[in-house]
């Protein structure tokens, strides 16, 4: 209760039916009109805007006090809800106001350094380093709500399968292997650190092994990486584990999972179950992991065709590569020469040393390899993609088949927007199956797990984990959306010898591997549950769903590409105490 009256409702929430009804409300002034004998405020609050209206019949020192209002006064205000004049058809509570009989300055604002309204078109910097204006909007205001409303209906959805939610530890022994770890420095402990959890997962598989069967948590997350649109350093995971499971069941309950998120936020049937490619059907077709599929442009394989022929390009890379390409239908008008430089760009971002392409008008072909390929090479290649006039075919090729589908996958995203195929307002699920257990890391010089050291291998791989690592797929899977990773899991080792080997093929001696998972190689030993899990990254839902082009938008108060947060300025130093007691020296590089 403020000056003896509690809030009758939200400003977003009167409409007609309240007209005659006395009202009180609280808020902020977003805009202010003085037409001399008649002052109209919009009043916001986090549901929206109700117009507060003075004049005719407006006691003098209300009058007057609604006169000194200015953008982001903090307001109540008692009166009657009364018709508008003029119905402002944008907002819900267009068709009403308030006539105010009573108004209190609940506190003054300083002129704010942007326009507080859904209208602002302050740069993003400005907007995050008074964030708490920011978040006053009522576009952000949604955002957080809707963000509250995925979280709640997520926790239900699987408190009601059996799940129960466990908190994990946030200081934790550090483990390299993933990204980078956020380390805290121990006081007690000198020269010793703890490590910010990226995940979970460890403490969640040895929740298993301690019986609790089904595990949930809305946890934080921290990595230290590169960030790009959709990462931050640190963010959300709706987290999940379950015993006595294969990766079917898993599947099964976390389609369910997005089925009953996104009819409950978005009244959104999501049809299941979602479709599955393995991880090579994915690359061979979209040339990513993490497919697009709401289009086509699928990617075609052109290395048979191309075997024996002149040209080093192609024939150069087929020894250990291929040539592979997409024809981009009825696409010759939009891609002139000038326009197809561009395109070449594109795949030189991701190490193509080339594009060759070809433009089927209805004058006849032109072609960046005419002089390099026989009649019958170009026609098999016409052939093979189903080329008509019109088209425009775009080939690359390299001896390592990484280059050309990353160079297609991104070559096709780029197509897909330039013309315009990629329908609004769709989701499109998908899992993505059976991942190389392992990749090799040219910087390490040796194999390096795809996932995380504890993801079982698929059935009769087990054989191969010495002998052949790169042949060795592992029991994991990846939930996309609309060519987004939300999420991705796999079932576990829960088999001893398993495990030896699967450290053994990562190179990590007998000590090293008890010195960082000593504790999970113990708990192993003494009855291990079938198990596994997955994660979905919260915050990229919220994003995808809410439409939303960055990670930043559908957090409170996230970091910016420097991984510093704007508002508060950190990270800071701290005080020369603080270090002493933390027994940490900070070495100043020189300057150069
Ligand atoms: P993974 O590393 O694939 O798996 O992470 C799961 C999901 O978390 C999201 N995500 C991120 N979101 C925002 N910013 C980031 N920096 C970031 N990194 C990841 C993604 C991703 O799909 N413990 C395993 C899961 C498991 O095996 O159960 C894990 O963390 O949406
Ligand atoms: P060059 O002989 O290098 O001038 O290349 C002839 C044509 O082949 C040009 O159109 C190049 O863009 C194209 N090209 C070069 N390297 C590649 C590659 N790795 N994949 C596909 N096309 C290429």
């Amino acid at each position: 209760m403020i000056n003896g009256y509690n809030r009758t409702a939200y400003c977003g929430e009167f409409n007609e039916s309240h007209i005659g009804q006395e009202a009180v409300v609280f808020g902020w002034a977003q805009k202010t009109r003085d037409l001399g004998n008649l002052i109209f405020i919009d009043l916001r609050d986090r549901s929206g805007i109700l117009q507060l209206a003075f004049g005719d019949g407006t006691d003098k020192e209300v009058f007057e006090k609604a006169a000194s209002v200015r953008a982001e006064f903090v307001l109540e205000a008692k009166g009657v809800i009364r018709k508008r004049e003029s119905v402002n058809t944008e907002i819900s509570t267009g068709a009403v106001e308030l006539f105010v009989t009573e108004l209190f300055i609940l506190a003054k604002s300083q002129t704010p350094p942007f326009e507080v309204s859904d209208n602002c078109n302050a740069k993003e910097d400005l907007r995050l380093k008074y964030r708490y204006l920011d978040l006053r909007r009522g576009e952000m205001q949604n955002i957080l709500m809707m963000r509250h409303k995925i979280v709640k209906s997520a926790r239900d959805y699987y408190d009601e399968n059996g799940f129960m939610e466990i908190e994990t530890p946030d200081l934790i022994k550090s483990t390299p292997e993933g990204a980078r770890d956020y380390l805290v420095p121990s006081r007690v402990h000198p020269g010793c650190f703890y490590a910010l959890p990226q995940s979970p997962q460890l403490y969640k598989q040895l929740l298993m092994m301690s019986g609790c069967d089904r595990y949930m948590q809305i946890a934080r997350c921290f990595r230290d990486e590169d960030l790009r649109a959709d990462r931050q350093p640190e963010f959300t995971q709706i987290d999940m584990e379950m015993s006595f499971v294969d990766e079917n069941d898993v599947m099964t309950i976390n389609e369910g999972l997005v089925k009953r998120v996104f009819k409950d936020v978005l009244n959104y049937d999501v049809p299941t179950p979602f479709e599955r490619l393995t991880y090579n059907e994915a690359m061979a077709r979209f040339g990513s992991d993490k497919p697009d599929t709401r289009f086509g442009l699928e990617l075609c394989d052109l290395s048979d065709l191309l075997k024996n022929c002149e040209f080093k390009v192609f024939a150069g890379a087929l020894e250990k590569g291929s040539v592979r390409a997409i024809n981009a239908k009825g696409a010759a008008s939009v891609f002139t020469r000038k326009e197809i430089d561009k395109l070449v760009e594109v795949v030189k971002l991701y190490k193509a040393k080339g594009l060759a392409w070809t433009r089927l008008t209805p004058d006849g072909e032109t072609s960046s390899y005419e002089k390099f390929l026989t009649e019958e090479e170009k026609t098999a290649i016409r052939e093979r993609l189903g080329a008509e006039t019109g088209d425009v075919l775009f080939i690359v090729a390299d001896s390592r088949n990484d280059i050309v589908f990353d160079a297609l996958g991104a070559l096709r995203l780029e197509l897909g927007k330039r013309l315009d195929l990629i329908p609004k307002g769709t989701y499109n699920f998908l899992w993505v199956t059976d991942f190389p257990l392992f990749e090799w890391s040219d910087e390490e010089n040796r194999w390096m797990a795809k996932h995380h050291p504890f993801t079982c291998p698929r059935f009769g791989d087990e054989d191969k984990l010495m002998t052949d690592p790169g042949d060795c797929y592992a029991r994991a899977y990846d939930m996309v959306l609309n060519g987004c990773e939300l999420g991705g899991g796999s079932i576990r080792i829960s088999d001893t010898e398993v495990q030896d080997k699967m450290l053994q093929a990562l190179g990590l001696s007998e000590e090293v591997a008890q010195a960082r998972f000593g504790f999970l190689l113990d708990a192993e030993k003494y009855g291990v549950p079938p198990h596994g899990g997955m994660a979905f990254g919260l915050d990229r839902m919220v994003m995808l769903m809410l439409d939303r082009p960055s990670i930043r938008d559908v957090i409170a108060f996230p970091k910016v590409q420097t991984a510093s947060e704007l508002m508060t300025q950190c990270p800071t130093e701290v005080d020369q105490k603080n270090l002493d007691e933390l027994h940490i020296v900070i070495v100043k590089k020189e300057e150069e």
